[in-house]
Order: structure tokens, then sequence, then C-alpha cells
């Protein structure tokens, strides 16, 4: 990994020469987000984040920088971290830094490095955070609370931060008001199911190039992301095994034809593993010592916690990088097992995301949870608010609309059926 950078006033990315070739990415995003041009276009003229100072620490993606410039359009002052290590296109970096965002971001940096860069964006002063897992609220909470005085609101994008959020408010903790962009019906059901079930069938697929047909899936997680990726391998002709600690969504896993089993007893089988659950310690050393030669361990959940690489350190004699973002952990007794993108978002770490057509409904939340924070959000209280139900109709509106789709409406007689209690039989 190269440790030279390109810096300046306000930025410090990876290569500034890198930004042409990022800029056509952007190119090739907004020519498929239509609902966020919809967006750029309508809030460029009105102005609508006119003074307003938005710091964001997100994965910076081909379509984060569509959502970044449609800010900076709608007259925001920008200043962006990435919310992972591993997460950052250092070329599409490298493109927003040329135009002129104020962004600290690189591909491959570590721990420190990463607190660092959300330090330099908060230098700004921000009057709305955006995040996506929470790592920049809770370095406003608990390394700069004094930010939190003139902080109008903020947004999370993600299951596992909205679920932290929500225990911090629960403790009257949370010093400003969360819109929870990830409860969107646009968001979660889309990004979190379509989304997370392409990307990561992606990232496996370009860090192993593995046949799936034929392969025992297991997915550790059965929510929306979970049942994503279960979706998509049970399509490509793998077999899938999810394990589950919740009844119903195990019960869900098996109607929809998946066997379902214990991680003690998947582990003895699967040949690719892929974490799903926002909790720690789902695969640890019991499982990685049962684990047949070959098999294969990834995780697409926010934080690296959920596949447990210290045990699997301890047990193994040596690794060696195989492929780009394929390591190979060589146990005691011969056995070979393959660990995908260090344990962390395989998705976004070993391919490039959720694609363009879904994260255009999910920044298209994230935009207008700005824009209502900007004028409303001094009457919102310091809490977790979910997206209003007429947002979410709105962006699917215009989603379908550039999809071709035809929407019947409800006849004037259907309206008052509809809440006419006296009908029946
Ligand atoms: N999360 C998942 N996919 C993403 C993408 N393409 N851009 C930003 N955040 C994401």
């Amino acid at each position: 990994m190269s440790d030279t950078y390109s810096t300046g006033d306000g930025f410090k990315v990876r290569d500034l020469g890198q930004a042409e070739q990022g800029r056509m990415k952007i190119d090739w995003a907004e020519s498929r987000m239509p609902v966020m041009m919809n967006l750029r276009e309508e809030h460029t003229k009105k102005q609508s984040l006119k003074g307003m100072k938005i710091t964001g620490c997100l994965h910076v993606t081909k379509e984060t920088a569509v959502l970044i410039e449609t800010l900076a359009a709608a007259g925001a002052e920008i200043s962006w971290s990435g919310c992972n290590p591993l997460s950052t296109q250092d070329d599409v970096a490298a493109a927003l830094a040329a135009a002129g965002t104020s962004i600290y971001a690189w591909h491959g940096m570590n721990t420190e490095e990463f607190y660092w860069c959300i330090d330099k964006t908060l230098e700004m002063k921000p009057t709305l955070t955006l995040d996506d897992g929470a790592d920049l609220i809770f370095s406003v909470h608990n390394r700069h609370p004094e930010l939190a005085d003139t902080i109008i609101g903020g947004t999370e994008e993600t299951t596992t931060g909205v679920h932290r959020l929500r225990a911090m408010a629960a403790d009257g903790a949370l010093r400003y008001p969360v819109i929870a962009v990830n409860d969107a019906e646009t968001k979660w059901d889309f990004d979190n199911v379509f989304g997370t079930g392409q990307s990561s069938l992606d990232g496996i697929l370009r860090a192993t190039s593995v046949l799936l047909a034929g392969k025992n899936f297991v997915v550790a997680g059965y929510g929306h992301c979970g049942s994503g990726c279960a979706l998509r391998a049970d399509g490509m002709g793998a077999s899938v095994i999810a394990t589950e600690v919740k009844p119903t969504a195990a019960l869900k896993a098996t109607l929809n034809g998946h066997r379902v089993m214990k991680m003690d007893d998947a582990a003895k089988v699967g040949d690719v593993f892929i974490t799903a659950t926002g909790m720690k310690d789902i695969i640890v050393g019991r499982h990685f010592e049962t684990m047949k030669d070959g098999a294969i361990v990834c995780n697409t959940g926010h934080y690296d916690c959920e596949i447990n690489l210290e045990d699997l350190e301890g047990l193994a004699q040596s690794k060696r990088t195989i492929r780009d973002n394929c390591e190979e952990y060589l146990m005691a007794d011969g056995r070979r097992i393959y660990v995908l993108a260090q344990g962390r978002l395989v998705n976004l770490a070993a391919a490039e995301g959720h694609p363009s057509e879904v994260m255009d409904m999910s920044f298209a939340n994230q935009f207008l949870s700005m824009v209502r924070l900007a004028s409303e959000g001094g009457d919102l209280k310091p809490d977790v608010h979910d997206i209003p139900e007429a947002q979410d109709q709105d962006i699917a509106g215009i989603k379908l609309a550039t999809l071709d789709a035809g929407l019947d409406e409800l006849t004037p007689e259907q309206v008052a059926y509809d809440s006419d209690y006296s009908a029946g039989t």
C-alpha cells in the first residue's frame, strides 16, 4: 500500500492524479440516479441548504459523490470523511477534492487516521451531521461535546447506527435530533435487500471468482441484508443455510426454502460464509476449527466484529494474501480458510458498494432529511426521528416514473370505500 498522499487546503486524498477517472465514475453514477438529479435541479434553484455547514462521514463512493455535489449545489458548505477504512474509492475522493470539496479520505487508512480525518472535518463546526455507522455523532458527543451546542441535527444511514442511536436517546444521552434514514421504506426495503444482496455477492465474486452454484452458502442473520444475500445466492444456484437467533426471522428463512441451523452445525458444511447480523462474535475459534478446507468467510455488517479474526490468527500457522481482498489462513492440520476484505464490509471493500440505482433512493432520503433539518430541525427534540411517510411515497413515485412504470389511481368512490366502516359482506 502506497503511503504517499495528495494534500492541500481542506483535503487529504491518496492521489489527485486519479481525479479524471473518478469524475467519469461520478458521471456514470449521475446517469443512473434520476431522483437525485431531479432533486439537484429543484434545490439548486431554491438554495434550500444555504448557510448550512454539513460534516459527513459516509463511504466515499461514486454514489456518495452525487450526494455530496447535490448538497453543495443546494447551497451547503461540505466537509467529508469516509466511514470505513477500506471503502474509499481513491479516484472518486480525488475527483471530489479536485472540484473543491473539502475531503479527508483514502483507502487503507488505519484507525488513528480514521479519527484524524473525522476531527479534520469537524473543524468546520457543522450545523448538520450526516452519518453512516454513527462514528461522527459519537465523535461529537465523546470528543467534541462543545460542537453539539450549535448542531441543529443529523441523519443516520444504517441499521447498526440507528440501533445505537436509539439506545443513546433512551439513555437521554443524545444531544441533538437525528433522522433515521435507514428506517425509510425506500431505503431499507431496497438498499438493504437488493443493494446488499447484489453488492455482497459482487464482492465475494471479485475476491474469489468461485462458482456459487452447488455451494453451501451460509448467511448469518436473516434480516433485510441477510435475506438479500440469501435471495441472490439462491438465484445463482447455491444452497442457502441461514443462522438466526430470532424465531420469526428463522421461520421466514425456512419458508423461503432455506435450511436453518445453529452456526456450530453450519460451520461444518458451509463453503461460503457471510455475516450480516450487526452483532459481534458470530464466527469464532470453535467454528474455524471445524470448517472445511477451502471455506470462504466474509462479512457485510457495518463493523468488523462479526468474524473473530483474533481467534483465527491464534489457530492459524501462517497467512498470505493470495488475491486482492483474499487472505489464506493455513491451519495446523493443513486446512485453508479464506477471509475476504479483512472481515470488513465485503461489498464496499472488495466491490463498489450498492449499485447507483438503489443508492438513488437512499440518498434522496438523506438529502431531503438534510433539507428538513435545515428548516425545522430547531423544533425537533433530541431523539431519533422517522422519515415522514409522504417523503417515502414521493421518492418512490419519482423513481417509478423514471422506470416507465404505470401507477393506478383510486377513484373517488374507492377513496370513500377505504374509510367506510359500515361496509361489509
Ligand atoms: N453503502 C452501500 N453501498 C454504498 C454506496 N455505493 N455508496 C455509499 N454507501 C454505500
